[in-house]
């Protein structure tokens, strides 16, 4: 404790700090040190309520992290419980070293200014057995956030980096290798993160978690490029999970799998103005994958989002009933899928913008009929889209594929341009749904 209390600084930041920069130790602090004012815009759910900067109701400490350390994890643990109640952690810039699992899930009214480079001990063996570890598709976390009014952000400067060759390289070697998430939430309520680079995760990049009124801005997510043999994988940027009253917004996204997904129970969430390069697309789901679970998605809104060569680009998948699957054990779950609108979409060079379906990993189009899915689709809109695709499926852009139409209602598709590359009209594949809300070249 004595030597941890030597690295922790605590500086009492008063409202006349700034308004007399040259007394005490206040000069010294950044003058962007306090959490920028980020709005949700143009849209946000009803009600949404992101954390309030912890000027306007805390004590007001400064706890620094010190740059530099073999292991940053136990300082920024104290420094954590140092400030929380009112004040800031805060990482100057510097390398900052996490080499043990760092639980942040006590957050109360604190704020977290990174203008570091964070990054994460390469020792995959080692990490086995430290790491915050879900059931749900195997998650796992060098650190986790959780609380309530919680500020994160690197105002453009603050770095976090996953060191992904080191990881996709031993993953080459042993593809049990287990790589954890590189930002995760687990029950984190009133939060903003932004102005954050996050580079190469292991992983995924983001899992937001059992959370919800949590806005995302100003991010910047990057996949390097790598070598055929060692491909980045599973680089989702951000992955919604059994959270509502989220909105992710303003970034930019070069990666390797899907841009935004919604996993299940995620509600209320939007996501608007994006650009995205070389993902998945933003998808719903993978969803009803699992016999007795029930999986919802709902109140899911993306507006003005840039997708290029991409996958996909606005994606629905849900698995059919079990009995249409190889194995006749995946698929079958239950839940629904409702009110999800995709609204102006900018498309540049992606194989299959629009797609639907309800037959995931089934065998055949004739077994989904006889098993359709247990999960519902309704009211999904896709509209104002506009752009081009690749040649990959040339000239089909888009397939809407249910199970059934008694299981997939309201399905809408309007005011969609796109431009195959051949020059031939665009066309899609519509399959089990009624058509006379599509406003589409179904073949
Ligand atoms: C951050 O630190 C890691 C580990 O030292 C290093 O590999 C990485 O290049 C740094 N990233 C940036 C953007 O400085
Ligand atoms: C993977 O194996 C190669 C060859 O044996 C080795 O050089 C490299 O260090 C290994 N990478 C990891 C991350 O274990
Ligand atoms: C979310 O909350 C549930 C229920 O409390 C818990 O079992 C789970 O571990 C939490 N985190 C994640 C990532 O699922
Ligand atoms: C959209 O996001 C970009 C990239 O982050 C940002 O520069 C721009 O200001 C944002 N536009 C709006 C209207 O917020
Ligand atoms: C849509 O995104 C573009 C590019 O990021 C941005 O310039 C524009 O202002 C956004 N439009 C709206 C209405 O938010
Ligand atoms: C999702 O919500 C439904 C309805 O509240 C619940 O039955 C189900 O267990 C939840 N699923 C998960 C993964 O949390
Ligand atoms: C559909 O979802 C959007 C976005 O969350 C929300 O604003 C709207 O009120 C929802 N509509 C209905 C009918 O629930
Ligand atoms: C679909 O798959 C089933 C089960 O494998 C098979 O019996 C059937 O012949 C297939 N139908 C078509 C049209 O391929």
């Amino acid at each position: 404790m004595a030597i941890l209390s030597t690295l922790i600084t605590t500086i009492p930041l008063l409202a006349t700090a700034f308004a007399a920069p040259n007394q005490g130790h206040y000069g010294r602090l950044p003058k962007d040190l306090i959490a920028p004012h980020v709005q949700a815009l143009p849209y946000a759910p009803t009600n949404f309520r992101p954390a309030v900067p912890q000027r306007q109701h805390g004590h007001g400490k400064v706890c620094t992290v010190q740059s530099g350390s073999r292991d940053a994890g136990p300082h920024i643990i104290a420094a954590a419980r140092k400030c929380n109640h009112g004040g800031t952690v805060y990482f100057p810039p510097g390398d900052y070293l996490i080499a043990s699992a760092v639980d942040l899930t006590f957050l109360q009214d604190i704020d977290f200014a990174i203008w570091g480079n964070i990054s994460f001990l390469q020792d995959a063996k080692y990490w086995e057995t430290q790491t915050f570890q879900y059931n749900y598709q195997g998650a796992k976390f060098f650190w986790r956030f959780g609380g309530t009014n919680v500020n994160i952000y690197g105002s453009g400067k603050g770095v976090i980096d996953g060191d992904g060759p080191y990881w996709w390289g031993a993953m080459a070697n042993d593809s049990t290798t287990q790589r954890p998430i590189l930002f995760g939430t687990d029950g984190l309520h009133h939060a903003t993160i932004s102005g954050l680079t996050m580079r190469n995760p292991p992983n995924w990049f983001n899992l937001i978690a059992n959370s919800s009124n949590i806005l995302i801005s100003d991010l910047s997510l990057q996949v390097d490029p790598q070598p055929k043999a060692t491909p980045a994988k599973n680089t989702d940027g951000w992955d919604t999970y059994r959270s509502s009253n989220v909105v992710i917004q303003n970034s930019v996204i070069v990666n390797t799998d899907d841009c935004v997904s919604f996993k299940p129970n995620s509600t209320s969430v939007i996501v608007q103005n994006l650009s995205c390069t070389g993902s998945h697309g933003i998808s719903v789901g993978s969803l009803g994958q699992y016999i007795g679970e029930v999986d919802l998605v709902e109140d899911v809104y993306v507006y003005n989002v840039t997708m290029a060569n991409a996958g996909n680009f606005a994606r629905i998948k849900v698995w059919a009933g079990a009995e249409a699957s190889a194995d006749g054990l995946s698929g079958g779950g239950m839940g629904s899928v409702r009110n999800v609108t995709y609204d102006h979409l900018y498309s540049d060079s992606n194989d299959e913008v629009v797609t639907l379906t309800q037959c995931y990993y089934s065998v055949n189009q004739t077994m989904c009929d006889r098993y359709p899915a247990n999960l519902e689709i309704n009211d999904v809109t896709f509209k104002n889209i506009w752009g081009t695709t690749s040649k990959k499926y040339d000239p089909r852009v888009g397939s809407l594929v249910c199970s059934s139409p008694e299981v997939c209602h309201n399905i809408y598709a309007s005011n969609i341009h796109l431009e195959p590359p051949s020059g031939n009209d665009a066309t899609y594949t519509c399959v089990n749904l009624d058509d006379s809300d599509l406003d589409i070249n179904c073949v």
